[in-house]
């Protein structure tokens, strides 16, 4: 399919948005710094923190599984059985202490963090998939 560009230009701090690109939905987030601060912290409890299984382009394979810290590109559908999670950035609908945002699949309860990895004692057994993205500028994300 053809690549897809998308303006994020717009996007606030802590919101997402979802767009269209091979037939999956593909999210865009702009983390917030304290996001950004709050990654590090959760590696004890995912399966995969270093992102060692290639679910994303060599240039996302970081940290913040992106290019640039502030925006999360992911296709947003579960690796467990490909039911679409839904985007829960903050702890306020969840109440567990250990939860800073991030992603619930709503078929069987996998968790995702803010960088789509996933939380251990989950069924999906990798990390979100990170499609191939470039920044045209400083306004436009080409997906694809
Ligand atoms: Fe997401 Fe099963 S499809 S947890």
């Amino acid at each position: 399919g053809a690549p897809v560009q998308v303006d994020v230009s717009k996007l606030e701090e802590g919101q997402q948005m979802t767009i269209a690109w091979q037939g999956k939905p593909v999210w865009i987030v702009r983390r917030t710094a304290q996001t950004i601060n709050d990654l590090p912290k959760l590696n004890e409890q995912l399966v995969d923190p270093l992102s060692s299984v290639d679910q994303q382009p060599a240039y996302a394979d970081n940290l913040y599984r992106s290019i640039k810290p502030e925006y999360l590109v992911l296709v947003g559908i579960c690796t467990h059985l490909g039911c679409s999670p839904t985007y829960q950035p903050t702890s306020a609908s969840d109440g567990d202490a250990q939860w800073y945002g991030g992603y619930v699949c709503p078929c069987h309860g996998s968790r995702f963090d803010l960088a789509g990895r996933v939380y251990k004692h989950y069924p999906a057994p990798t990390n979100l998939v990170v499609p191939p993205y470039h920044f045209k500028n400083n306004r436009v994300i080409v997906i694809g």
